[in-house]
């Protein structure tokens, strides 16, 4: 009999963790945004244990982590690859899920060439444009109804609000933001065209994109979202900080969509925050204290940071249409790497074995619940 009773409580159990799960993140907020996930070429291709299922199971939303960045999909002048875009559109096909091209203009991984001629020499404003132009045709061209929304312009202002002096704004001034819109518009007309940037929070940079947004707009040129990455950390920026961000995207016209969402629990030298590129500092343990697993504490932490995150989207679905973690595992995350190189960093809402973190879940069902 006790035999009989243990065989059944071990079956039940076994049964219950095969079972796939009832709802998926993307459940959860069916009727408020969409749930999306940066992915790279190893998840899209399948040849990562477990990623496709996990895709299918929690998100109705993809992004290309690096795959469409000009460098990867253009990196010579006769040369485009359309190996990985391919294989990412026809996976996002399969999923019904809102694809998301990331990103047709930005200053990194962008090859020299771009901006010279054959013998070296920097272009001229309209010989730039009209690479640029080219560019945006062939890419967002060939993807044209498959591909939902694009990043158009990524991270064209300091965070003063002022231009960022990249290689396109000191070729081209703010025009070349305005053709790479118009073009995108012209290219594929159903498709949502974003401005993408970090640090969309702090009022100054907000402010100089705002007026550039409206600008366009007033000039009749399709801009529908503004994206605010949301690189965030367990203490900053706050939960008012973001808000009012969100309630001045509405306000100006715009869409709000969150493109690039994680958490860095790791202490950052400095406080830098953001996602700055050039910023890297040198690895020691103080700063990479989670070696052997993140503490229960800090986990803690992550899991009410998350829950207030979705808190504050939730509460202004009205104005975000997509909420897009920035990785599918905290193995795969860039936060590895930024701003220190080589740490072991949790960010995200999945482990390293490709795990839900179930602390986080059931905080997010509270949320999509209340
Ligand atoms: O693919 C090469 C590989 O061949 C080479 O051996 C290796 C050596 O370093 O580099 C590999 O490329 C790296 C690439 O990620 C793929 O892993 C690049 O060095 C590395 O710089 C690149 O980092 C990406 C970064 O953008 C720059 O493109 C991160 O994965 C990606 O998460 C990050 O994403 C950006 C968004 O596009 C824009 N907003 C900020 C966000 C975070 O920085």
């Amino acid at each position: 009999m006790l035999r009989k009773s243990l065989t059944f409580i071990l079956l039940t159990i076994l049964f219950s963790a095969q079972k796939p799960r009832e709802i998926g993140i993307k459940d959860l907020f069916k009727d408020s945004f969409h749930i999306g996930v940066a992915v790279n070429a190893q998840q899209v291709s399948g040849k990562e244990p477990k990623a496709l299922a996990v895709l299918a199971e929690h998100f109705n939303s993809l992004s290309p982590e690096n795959g469409l960045k000009w460098e990867k999909v253009h990196p010579k002048p006769e040369e485009y690859d359309f190996e990985f875009g391919d294989a990412y559109v026809a996976l996002g096909e399969k999923m019904k899920a809102f694809t998301i091209g990331h990103c047709l203009v930005w200053h990194q991984q962008t090859p020299n060439w771009v901006f010279e001629d054959e013998s070296g020499k920097m272009l001229n404003k309209e010989d730039l444009i009209s690479k640029m132009e080219d560019h945006i045709a062939v890419v967002a061209g060939r993807y044209k109804g498959k591909i939902d929304g694009w990043d158009v312009v990524n991270e064209a202002f300091n965070e003063d609000g002022s231009f960022r002096e990249s290689k396109w704004y000191n070729v081209a001034g703010k025009d070349f933001i305005k053709a790479a819109f118009r073009k995108a518009h012209e290219v594929d007309p159903n498709a949502e065209l974003y401005y993408n940037d970090y640090n969309v929070w702090k009022a100054s940079k907000r402010k100089g994109i705002l007026e550039l947004a409206k600008e366009m707009k007033s000039e009749g040129i399709r801009v529908d979202a503004i994206g605010m990455q949301g690189h965030y950390m367990l203490g900053s920026p706050t939960l008012e900080e973001i808000e009012q961000g969100i309630i001045e995207i509405a306000e100006a016209g715009f869409k709000v969509v969150i493109t690039e969402l994680d958490v860095d629990v790791l202490p950052r030298p400095n406080n830098a925050q953001g996602a700055d590129l050039n910023i890297n500092f040198a690895n020691s343990p103080e700063y990479n204290p989670f070696v052997n697993g993140i503490s229960a504490e800090a986990e803690a932490k992550l899991a009410q940071r998350y829950a207030d995150l979705f808190q504050l989207f939730h509460k202004h679905k009205d104005k975000i249409s997509r909420v897009t973690l920035w990785g599918l595992h905290d193995g795969r995350s860039w936060l590895n790497n930024f701003p220190v190189r080589g740490r072991t960093n949790y960010p995200l809402l999945f482990d390293r074995d490709l795990k839900l973190k179930e602390g986080i879940f059931e905080k997010l069902r509270e949320v999509a619940e209340d």
